[in-house]
């Protein structure tokens, strides 16, 4: 208050209110007043330092770097594009916060590209200060009675109303319809709302009042509104700054530059609330007696200043009557004389501000307006009066003009532009009522940002409209995410649901083990009991059925077993070839495997891991049943497989093979397990194909003669389901993927579960949202209508938890596929859904075995160990977890160690030989 100073200052001895000091002349006192608001000035270099710090600030919040209170936020919209104008529909908007103690319902009418511009219809609620300051549930009531007090003026059909509401404060948002409020600024402190989900206050207050349904679908910061809401033909807008009661921008960022989203490409809308900006280094400065006074006496002392209260409307009318009742207390104005309703918080308004400040209006408004506020006006006062209203309004448009500066300045680095051309929305009743803040606002930037040519947009309906394109944009993502959990809700099993898959393949197997009809076969494998580790010698082993086709080299000693192998490639044409061709193919492979190991000439025990359904009649006997996963070479289906290969050899002369045993790869897999962990008793292939085996009670099995002992089953699971018993769970999705394949009708629980095939059922969903228009923008592409180009492993790469969405967009864009990152967010969302199911009905499938185990020995308790393969089950980021977790839910009283087959089932194929050997060795002996 010193600034001043007593010298040469008068005042109206005596009178109430009035300065004892001595009157100064008229001449004097436009000095003193020009002298008092010499603080109101903000030199350019001081403009220059705001707008630097105020960019350090927005870069360091959008690295998510920790900021300090007095900074800016920096929040994140979830509003990814301006608008495309091709928005339409009918749209209800809540506005509340935007212009202080009033809200105001819209209802909007959007055309879409072709109709003209409907005007909206709107109506405005003042707020009783009561509910501004009282319990949140007050607030959200009252807001929901005006929507429906308008609602029910109007005459339009109000069926599935969609709402759009425009809440302006600072709220931390994880979706369009999803958003938590930071902290109350202007003039509102209702309790039990900061921190908590605004659009869910507002559902629930529209559920109390019950008149109307109305579907919140978005919410939006008043400046996203003013921004979405530029005209097309001007626009299209990428800042929206608004100065009404409060003062904000947002703009759009490189959404690669916002930490705290998981994006590389396109734009996002980030709200600057550069309300909260104060940083006392730059703004210590050019703050004044004034601004002090004023945030003391705010209903938030020490928040959101020092630049909303040095630039929202809310605060401009009190920093005026600060001023004037400073320079009336000095005598300088109104003789000295100051009136309870000047020295009274609020008393001035923006209003008042706007007509005093307005050149046109002349002293004699001025002189009435202050004559209202009981003051008595001198000759001089009134333009005296119009000088600090000018300068309040005038630093408030220059450090506008530099927090703007500062935006314009942050989206040419995030552009790499040296000269920007961009168009800034306007809104709020203080541009609309100071059309000198424009002005003096325009002149600054152009100061601060020589390099950016700005056009400045006013909204035509203080963003209404935005909020409807908003909201029509929510509305569709919302359609969208419905098509979508549509679409994917038969994939989502219940626990029910796999206890119901259980039981029937527990009934399955226990048919298929009696020979009666059943989808299971439960093969006899003659594989009666798992290795003991006194196998010894060496052996050669086959592996066909999976990905690869390899020849082994299996050395087992006392000190373990050492493999030597070399994978092959059987190309389609040869395993949906001939027969022959196919055992000649793998004949060449042996013999080429021979020679690089000097093996040639050798006759060593083999192990033939044929991973196909084979009846088997002795552990050197195998009828093949029918081909699966893409193999259909001719001649070989019920045809013993082992006389097939011998066959081969015995047309390659020179050659000479001991063809000992023909295991199935779950068989191969469970004994190469178990020659490490004995109580692996089960083996499990999930990868091009799916199946399971495990040690039966021979008594059990009705199709080999004995009562004692064990007989390892191969159950064919593949198959489950064949008889229909699937049906209920098939997807047209499955359908379709089966129709399309070399076998329709077979390997139904496979086509659900295993590699081949989870690719294809992704394929087949995209392509149906793609037909829905939730995905590529409706856009059918050539590449996804081609077979097999959705590979499964694509699902493991796109479902890993250390891919960002990012990468999962490079995927697919590789696949030439046109989206935008809520497509691949929804792609993300189908590959999860498909292999989720398929793990779930596996580790359905191994509970029904290992509880068949438990109860075959009378067990409580049971502890076994589950020997896997297969490249699915190895390389899912989530599969293994998933069928674990299912196992432990279906199976609770059984113990299951899932052990990782190394070696594949080569290994395991040797090992049965070697049992073989031993056992024929035992018996010759
Ligand atoms: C391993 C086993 C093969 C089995 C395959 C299944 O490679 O050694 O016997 O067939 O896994 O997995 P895949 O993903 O290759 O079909
Ligand atoms: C709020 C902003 C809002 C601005 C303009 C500020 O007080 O924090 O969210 O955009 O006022 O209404
Ligand atoms: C075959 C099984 C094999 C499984 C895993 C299925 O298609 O029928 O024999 O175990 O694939 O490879």
């Amino acid at each position: 208050m010193d600034s001043i100073g007593p010298v040469g200052l008068q005042q109206r001895e005596g009178a109430p209110g009035c300065s004892q000091e001595g009157l100064p002349c008229p001449s004097d006192s436009s000095e003193l007043v020009l002298e008092c608001l010499q603080q109101f000035k903000v030199t350019e270099t001081q403009l220059q330092q705001i707008q630097a710090s105020l960019l350090g600030s927005m870069e360091q919040a959008l690295r998510g770097q920790a900021t300090p209170a007095s900074a800016v936020r920096m929040l994140p919209t979830y509003v990814g594009s301006t608008p495309h104008g091709t928005e339409q529909g009918d749209f209800v908007v809540l506005e509340l916060g935007a212009t202080g103690a009033s809200l105001r319902v819209l209802w909007v009418t959007l055309m879409g590209t072709e109709g003209h511009r409907m005007e909206p219809q709107s109506q405005e609620f003042v707020i009783p200060p009561e509910v501004m300051l009282g319990p949140g549930q007050q607030l959200f009531d009252f807001a929901a009675h005006c929507l429906s007090e308008f609602l029910d003026a109007l005459p339009m059909d109000k069926q599935g109303l969609q709402l759009g509401f425009s809440f302006s404060f600072p709220c931390h948002q994880t979706g369009l319809d999803r958003s938590t409020l930071i902290s109350w600024t202007k003039g509102f402190r209702c309790s039990g709302v900061e921190g908590h989900d605004v659009v869910q206050l507002l559902r629930d207050a529209i559920e109390r009042q019950g008149a109307y349904s109305i579907d919140v679908v978005a919410v939006v910061n008043d400046t996203v509104g003013t921004m979405m809401g530029c005209e097309p033909g001007v626009g299209p807008c990428e800042i929206g700054l608004v100065v009404d009661t409060g003062t904000n921008a947002c703009y759009m960022e490189e959404a690669r530059h916002v930490a705290v989203l998981d994006e590389d490409r396109g734009r996002v809308c980030i709200s600057v609330e550069w309300g909260s900006f104060s940083d006392d280094g730059v703004l210590g400065p050019v703050l004044t007696t004034f601004d002090h006074a004023l945030d003391r006496e705010s209903l938030n002392p020490g928040a959101q200043r020092w630049f909303e209260k040095m630039i929202g409307g809310l605060y401009l009318g009190e920093l005026v009557r600060l001023v004037l009742a400073h320079l009336a207390q000095r005598g300088v104005l109104f003789g000295g004389c100051t009136s309870p309703a000047l020295l009274s918080r609020g008393s001035i308004l923006l209003d008042h501000v706007a007509e005093m400040e307005d050149p046109l209006a002349g002293a004699a408004r001025v002189h009435a307006l202050l004559q209202d506020l009981g003051l008595s006006v001198g000759a001089s006062d009134a333009e005296l009066v119009q000088y600090v209203c000018a300068a309040v309004l005038t630093r408030a448009a220059r450090l506008c003009a530099a927090a703007l500066a500062a935006v314009l300045s942050r989206l040419q680095h995030s552009r790499e532009q040296q000269m920007l051309q961009i168009a800034v929305a306007t809104g709020g009743r203080v541009f609309e009522r100071h059309p000198s803040f424009l002005s003096v606002l325009q002149k600054t930037v152009m100061l601060l940002a020589p390099q950016c040519d700005v056009s400045f947009i006013p909204s035509v309906d203080g963003g209404g409209r935005g909020v409807a394109m908003v909201t029509a944009v929510a509305a569709r993502l919302a359609a969208h995410r419905r098509l979508l959990e549509e679409t994917l809700a038969p994939f989502r099993l219940n626990h029910n649901q796999l206890a119901a898959v259980q039981a029937q393949m527990r009934e399955a197997m226990v048919k298929g083990l009696r020979g009666e009809a059943s989808s299971l076969r439960m093969l006899p494998t003659y594989v009666r009991a798992t290795p003991d580790g006194t196998e010894r010698g060496d052996f050669l082993a086959l592996d066909l059925g999976g990905t690869n086709f390899r020849v082994l080299l299996v050395r087992v000693t006392a000190g373990g077993v050492k493999i030597t192998s070399q994978v092959y490639s059987i190309p389609e044409d040869v395993a949906q070839g001939s027969g022959q061709q196919l055992f000649d193919r793998i004949v060449d492979c042996i013999v080429d495997f021979q020679q690089k190991q000097g093996l040639s000439g050798q006759s060593l025990p083999l192990g033939f891991t044929f991973s196909f359904p084979c009846r088997q009649l002795g552990l050197d006997q195998g009828i093949l049943l029918n081909w699966t996963k893409g193999f259909s070479a001719s001649d070989c289906e019920g045809q013993d497989v082992v006389c097939l290969l011998r066959e081969a050899i015995g047309r390659r002369q020179a050659v000479e093979l001991n063809v000992v045993a023909i295991v199935n790869d779950t068989v191969g897999t469970m004994m190469s397990c178990g020659y490490e962990d004995p109580r692996c008793e089960v083996g499990l292939i999930v990868g091009t194909g799916t199946n399971a085996c495990y040690m039966e009670e021979l008594r059990n099995v009705a199709a080999v003669a004995g009562d004692s002992g064990h007989m390892c089953i191969n159950m064919e699971w593949g198959a489950f389901g064949d008889d229909g018993s699937l049906d209920l769970l098939r997807t047209c999705f499955d359908a379709n993927v089966d129709q399309a394949s070399i076998n329709p009708g077979k390997q139904s629980f496979e086509k659900m579960i295993s590699g081949m095939y989870l690719g294809e059922i992704v394929r087949h969903i995209l392509l149906r949202l793609t037909s829905l228009g939730v995905l590529f923008r409706g856009q059918q592409t050539q590449r996804l209508q081609t077979r097999d180009i959705f590979k499964t492993k694509f699902l493991s790469e796109i479902e890993s938890d250390s891919l960002a969405l990012r990468q999962v967009r490079a995927i697919l864009e590789d696949l030439g596929l046109p989206l935008t990152s809520d497509d691949a967010l929804m792609v993300l969302e189908v590959c999860q859904a498909v292999s989720q199911r398929a793990a779930q009905l596996c580790g359905a499938g191994v509970a029904a075995v290992v509880e068949k185990i438990r109860e075959n020995r009378g067990l409580e308790e049971l502890t076994v160990s589950v020997g896997v393969d297969g490249t699915l089950y190895k390389l899912h980021p989530h599969f293994s977890g998933l069928v674990a977790a299912t196992v432990r839910e279906l199976a609770p009283r059984c113990e299951v160690t899932f052990l990782q087959s190394e070696d594949g089932s080569g290994k395991g194929a040797a090992l049965v030989t070697a049992v073989a050997c031993r056992l024929a060795q035992m018996a010759r002996v």
